[in-house]
């Protein structure tokens, strides 16, 4: 079977469902639509009228975009069958309000959904993205019990794409040339893995601009860091909301599941002995396949690297116990 046949092949009676037709969800929803991630395309909301509207909006451009066939509305039937169910509803950051801060509230909205959604479709692979997304991983992790693998979010996918878009500005190169990860909780705790980033197959540290002189200090490091681990909230405060780049990382994160592409890309998955960390969701290198993350890698860290994962770990577990998970 050719690559071009297998991908047909996976797509063709697969089904995204999108629950939460806020921005987030709605720009999924569209992201997807755009690129062919998925056959069929449910949108589901407990807001009927603006679910419906959502849905016909998106329909009405189908003749614009790869064959997909959009649907949805306020019964959870809508899920039905589906292969991939992302979740983006619930209650959602203010400005200058922390992501841990959501955590109560959304565990309860998922200790409800996730039973709900996993009666319409046994088999589908959950992407969290409510947040707190690495908390709200471990609680759908516990309440539906799916196997590892089948629970995931796109934890620091985003910030990654982040991190990497603020490099290749400063180095002047292609973002495909700019290899660099943020890792840990999709959060404050977040941190990039700068031992082994790279542009092209130079340590990002030896790279140098045309006259040869070090463009990536350790003070414009650590300013790249700052601003991708607050790009939200400066986002946030603009316009209320981050949508446009969640929605370019879900449905691409999609994609590479029913396409079975074999990405490897940081997400975040409730981790067993992952450099001694366990018990908890944080972003690590993880091999994206049909039936959601296949396996972890542990990538070269140094001591300091290790450290800020365990800060985070420490972050995502008091999290968890002061919400009784
Ligand atoms: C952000 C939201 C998705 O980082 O947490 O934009």
């Amino acid at each position: 079977m050719t690559a071009a046949s297998v991908e047909s092949f996976n797509l063709a009676n697969s089904k995204l469902t999108v629950v939460g037709a806020g921005s987030v969800g709605t720009s999924i929803a569209y992201a997807a639509l755009i690129r062919g991630s998925a056959r069929q395309i449910a949108l589901y909301d407990i807001d009927a009228k603006k679910v419906e509207a959502e849905v016909h909006d998106l329909a009405h451009g189908t003749q614009f975009t790869p064959t997909s066939v959009v649907t949805g509305g306020a019964d959870i039937a809508v899920a039905k069958d589906s292969s991939v169910i992302i979740i983006t509803a619930g209650a959602r950051q203010k400005p200058g309000q922390t992501r841990l801060e959501l955590a109560g509230v959304n565990a309860e909205i998922m200790t409800k959904l996730v039973p709900d959604l996993l009666e319409q479709a046994p088999n589908a692979v959950l992407v969290l993205v409510t947040n707190p997304c690495d908390v709200l991983t471990v609680v759908a992790q516990k309440v539906s019990d799916l196997p590892y693998g089948r629970v995931l979010s796109t934890g620091t996918l985003l910030d990654t794409s982040r991190l990497r878009w603020a490099i290749a500005q400063r180095a002047g190169v292609s973002l495909s040339n700019v290899h660099a990860a943020m890792l840990g909780e999709h959060g404050d705790t977040e941190f990039p893995i700068w031992s082994s980033a790279s542009i092209a197959q130079i340590p990002i540290r030896g790279w140098t601009d045309p006259a040869g002189e070090r463009i990536f200090t350790e003070e414009v490091l650590a300013t790249v860091a700052y601003n991708t681990v607050h790009a939200a909230y400066e986002i946030i405060e603009g316009k209320g909301a981050t949508n446009y780049a969640i929605g370019l990382a879900g449905a691409r994160l999609v994609e590479a599941i029913l396409k079975d592409q074999r990405k490897i890309w940081p997400l975040s998955s409730v981790l067993t002995d992952y450099r001694g960390v366990s018990g908890v969701a944080l972003s690590v290198p993880s091999l994206v396949g049909p039936s959601g993350i296949e396996r972890t890698f542990e990538f070269p860290m140094d001591a300091h690297e290790i450290s800020l994962l365990n800060k985070s770990a420490a972050a995502i577990r008091a999290t968890l116990n002061a919400i009784g998970f």
